[in-house]
């Protein structure tokens, strides 16, 4: 989608569509279009009337001018005091799939000063632009043409003043970059397990890095046996995919970077332990810390901020079979560490486990780990909140504000020490499975023996990278959550 911001006045646009956000009605016309209401003779009101239209946030209502725009969209973004970001961001994502909805391909839109809470230009310009790119995702790769909806080809941004502009325009690059950071980790989640394959996430890799101009190493099953990842061939062993370890380095300014661990699995039957059937087509979704991973690379290609990051992804497929991993084995980790399998299941953490400690060489500031690592976080947050630990409570606070700003929301669960007892092996260092009771804290725990001192924070998504119902302002289907908290927490980190 192309967006250009352009100054004019609500009652000179024409076009296929004009969308504007307005705050809660309360009853009353909202100012900022009771000029525009008067030139279509006191439509706008009449719509708000009959449609029972009141501006809350997911609130919108359509009309139909006899002169001027073919359709006028009103958004709401929910009370005049109480608009944060998020809001314009969700105002605007609804815009974009009331366009789909529409067929519309281009479309006008304005957030007024009334419904802008007192955001600066920039992070308007952003929050509409993320919103935008975020609504009018679409994903049919694998339907006929007759069958795609969209795309939403042009966006214009109406500034109501020139002095707006500039500011605006500034955010609206900001937002793209990280609405097609998102779209590119979506995407990626999408693809079915046949496609998206281990194999296939190192060339996307690669390709993203050759066209951003970023070092990617892509380590194939060879290498990673020699480099003495027992965890992650464990996991492997079962799958006729070939497993990879995926490291790309973004280097854009000085100090140590910033590392960021996705998990790959790209399908995830659970192996010997197999998975019950029904709903076992979601786990094509196991990949979703990678994509969160490969989705903030794209940003950081498009924005090259001055910082170091450097992203890993231990991508591998579970499956059973005749090499399979068995319950029982044991396994040497690349920390040096055995690890007793308990249930090939509890794969995640075992492929986790060999990036987090192969992480350490590259003598990162922290490291932050993302990954739809356990059911039990499910029903610990449900799915509007990633579950994060940690070993640093710096670390931690700074994620979870991240996540507040990006409105990708954490909640920290408790890493006490009582828990660790519960990964004791009878026979090995450590074995991958406690009890039923706190299992996303076991899983976590698992973790936290393999990234030794290093100040890390651990993001468990199973709940928050997929949703199975539309929402106003997101189809269902796969979020790309992840790479809006990453991209802040590291241009937080640069500024
Ligand atoms: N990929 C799953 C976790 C998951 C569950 C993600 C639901 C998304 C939705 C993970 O590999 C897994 O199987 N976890 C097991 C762990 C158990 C064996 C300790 C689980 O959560 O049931
Ligand atoms: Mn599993
Ligand atoms: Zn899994």
């Amino acid at each position: 989608m192309k967006i250009t911001v352009r100054t004019s006045a609500l009652e000179t646009i024409k076009g296929p569509l004009l969308v504007v956000a307005t705050p809660e009605t309360n009853g009353r016309l909202p100012r900022s279009i009771r000029g525009l209401d008067r030139t279509h003779g006191g439509l706008i009101g009449r719509m708000i009337r009959a449609g029972g239209y009141e501006g809350k946030l997911g609130d919108s209502i359509m009309g139909f001018p006899t002169s001027g725009p073919k359709r006028l969209l009103l958004v709401g973004v929910g009370p005049a005091d109480g608009v944060v970001r998020h809001s314009v961001r969700r105002a605007a994502a609804v815009a974009a799939r009331k366009a789909l909805d529409a067929k519309v391909t281009r479309l006008s839109l304005c957030v007024p000063s009334e419904a802008s809470g007192g955001l600066s230009g920039k992070i308007l310009g952003q929050s509409i632009a993320e919103g935008l790119a975020q609504g009018a995702w679409t994903f049919d790769e694998f339907k006929d043409e007759s069958e795609t909806v969209g795309p939403v080809e042009a966006a214009t941004v109406i500034a109501l003043s020139a002095d707006a502009r500039r500011e605006l325009e500034v955010g609206c690059g900001i937002g793209q970059a990280i609405g097609g950071g998102q779209g590119v980790a979506r995407r990626l989640q999408a693809l079915p397990g046949n496609v998206c394959t281990p194999t296939f996430l190192g060339e996307t890799a690669e390709k993203l890095g050759r066209e951003y101009g970023f070092k990617v190493t892509v380590y194939d099953e060879a290498r990673i046996r020699r480099m003495r990842m027992g965890a992650l061939l464990s996991v492997a062993s079962g799958s006729s995919e070939e497993p990879r370890l995926i490291v790309l380095e973004y280097r854009g300014g000085k100090g140590p970077p910033v590392c960021l661990v996705g998990k790959g699995v790209t399908f995830d039957t659970g192996g010997i332990s197999i998975k019950p059937s029904l709903n076992m087509e979601e786990m094509k979704f196991d990949m979703s810390g990678a994509a969160a991973v490969m989705g903030t690379f794209e940003v950081l290609g498009r924005l090259r901020p001055q910082c170091n990051v450097v992203g890993i992804i231990p991508s591998v497929e579970n499956m059973p079979s005749a090499s399979a991993v068995r319950p029982g084995d044991i396994v040497k980790s690349h920390s040096g560490k055995t690890i007793e399998i308990i249930n090939t299941d509890a794969e995640g953490r075992l492929i986790l486990s060999d990036a987090l400690s192969f992480a350490r060489r590259f003598k990162p500031s922290c490291v932050i780990d993302i990954a739809t690592l356990t059911g039990a976080v499910i029903v610990a947050l449900g799915h509007d909140a990633t579950g994060l630990m940690g070993n640093d409570d710096d670390l931690v606070a700074e994620v979870q504000s991240a996540g507040e700003v990006a409105d990708e929301r954490c909640w920290p669960l408790p890493m006490w020490d009582e828990y660790r007892s519960a990964l004791d092996s009878d026979y090995a260092d450590i074995k991958n499975l406690g009890d039923r009771a706190a299992s996303s804290i076991a899983a976590g725990w698992f973790l936290r023996e393999f990234v030794g001192d290093l100040p890390w924070a651990h993001l468990d998504i199973a709940g928050t990278a997929y949703r199975n119902s539309d929402r106003a302002h997101m189809a269902k289907g796969p979020t790309g959550v992840g790479v809006r908290l990453f991209t802040q927490f590291i241009l937080g980190r640069v500024s």
